[in-house]
């Protein structure tokens, strides 16, 4: 043992007596850690904070990459949820460096050790009705993610960074069983997850239906994974962009549909139908963030059919439906979809599983990596709309 080493071993000793000092920790307990700041409009800058000592419950996790959301490009562009400066990034992924001594157990009750792979969901909040669970009560839409909190103190909140904080009261999940690719997709795909789950409650969504999936993004095209994965095949893609729509033939679309090709919606609904080989849709999952898109899809459903819009994760403005023609006369069920629940994490990680050994995709959703440093170049090249799933993936 040298004498850097010897030292190393003393200060962890003291700092554990004086409460000051991780209980558990790989290695060195780094001083620093590189934070990508959103601290104007367009612009983050990578700044370098201590890393503080560990609470009794908290765990530090070494960033190894984190997506970015559609979430993150609204703000980066016009900061909307008012939060700047913050740290963003809530779709990450890394490995536990150290812990707290309190720390024991995800939130699926498996063990937690230094070296294994990790994700976030939620933090909790003292309210009794948001449960985690059940969204029938209230959803989660008021919880805090790490990637979207107000600055503070400690700095080390969001995952575009080397090391993230999670703090005692937080969910996290031990995913070492999957890969880096799939870890950085399972907050999007909880997503799906849960989108699938709001439609299945209808009582129309089966092994069976026809579903149609209107916006080919990374949501749409996750959602036709997760509906291939349950068994369901007669799936018809709609989107205006003939690169996205061979690729949700890959994801598995049986047949696509580019809305350009068409003029007016009465044609457009056509085309679907025509797709089906005659038939409208069952069912019917709204992926885009467009109010004319809305509109537009109650015209490719059946009578008695079914919809599940998740698409307005942002407010894009206003809808113009026919409630007699659209709703009443044809009975349609409608179900809205909101983020997820711990449970759908759970469910996520077996999809992604199943996705893979039945041969789809999934992991080419990531069509472009950034190192953090260029995290200005990986939100514009999001903004540009060039690829599908950007990640910032640290050295
Ligand atoms: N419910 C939730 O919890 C939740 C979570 C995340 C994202 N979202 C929402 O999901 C939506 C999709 O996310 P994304 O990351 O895939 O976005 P994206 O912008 O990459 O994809 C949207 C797709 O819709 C297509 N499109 C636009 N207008 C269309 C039209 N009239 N008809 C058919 N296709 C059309 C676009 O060409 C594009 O491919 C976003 O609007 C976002 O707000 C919801
Ligand atoms: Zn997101």
């Amino acid at each position: 043992m040298n004498s850097a080493e010897i030292e190393q071993i003393v200060k962890q000793v003291i700092g554990e007596m004086q409460g000051t000092a991780p209980k558990k920790t790989s290695g060195e307990y780094p001083k620093t850690a590189r934070v990508a700041m959103l601290t104007s409009v367009e612009h983050f800058d990578v700044k370098e904070f201590p890393v503080p000592p560990l609470g009794d419950g908290d765990i530090l996790v070494k960033v190894e990459g984190c997506g970015v959301c559609g979430t993150d490009a609204h703000e980066f562009k016009r900061d909307p949820f008012g939060l700047i400066p913050v740290a963003l990034g809530h779709e990450g992924t890394g490995e536990i460096v150290a812990m707290g001594k309190n720390v024991k157990k995800d939130s699926a009750g498996k063990p937690l050790n230094i070296g294994d792979k990790v994700v976030t969901c939620m933090i909790f909040k003292d309210n009794p009705d948001i449960t985690m669970y059940d969204l029938n009560k209230q959803n989660v839409g008021g919880a805090d993610v790490y990637g979207l909190l107000p600055d503070d103190d400690i700095h080390l909140n969001g995952w575009f960074s080397d090391y993230i904080i999670v703090r005692s009261g937080s969910t996290i999940f031990n995913v070492s069983d999957l890969d880096l690719d799939s870890r950085i997709l399972i907050e999007p795909s909880a997503v799906l997850i849960h989108a699938v789950e709001r439609a299945k409650t209808t009582g129309i969504l089966r092994f069976n239906s026809r579903v149609v999936v209107q916006g080919c993004g990374p949501i749409g095209l996750l959602c036709i994974a997760v509906l291939r994965t349950m068994g369901i095949e007669n799936i018809v893609a709609v989107d205006g962009e003939d690169k996205r729509l061979a690729f949700a033939k890959e994801m598995g679309a049986e047949k696509s549909v580019n809305f350009k090709n068409y003029k007016g919606i009465e044609n457009l609904a056509k085309g679907v139908e025509e797709a089906f080989g005659g038939y409208p849709a069952d069912f019917a999952f709204q992926c885009t963030g467009s109010p004319v898109a809305h509109a537009n899809i109650y015209k490719f459903i059946r009578n008695g059919g079914g919809l599940c819009e998740l698409g307005f994760f942002i407010n894009g403005g206003d809808a113009t439906i026919n409630p007699h023609f659209d709703i009443c006369a044809k009975e349609i069920t409608t179900v809205g979809s909101w983020v997820y629940t711990l449970r759908d994490y759970a469910t996520t990680f077996d999809f992604l599983k199943r996705a893979k050994a039945i041969g789809l995709p999934v992991e080419k959703l990531i069509t472009h990596r950034f190192p953090l440093n260029e995290i200005n170049e990986a939100l514009k090249t999001n903004l540009s709309m060039q690829g599908l799933k950007i990640a910032i993936v640290n050295e």
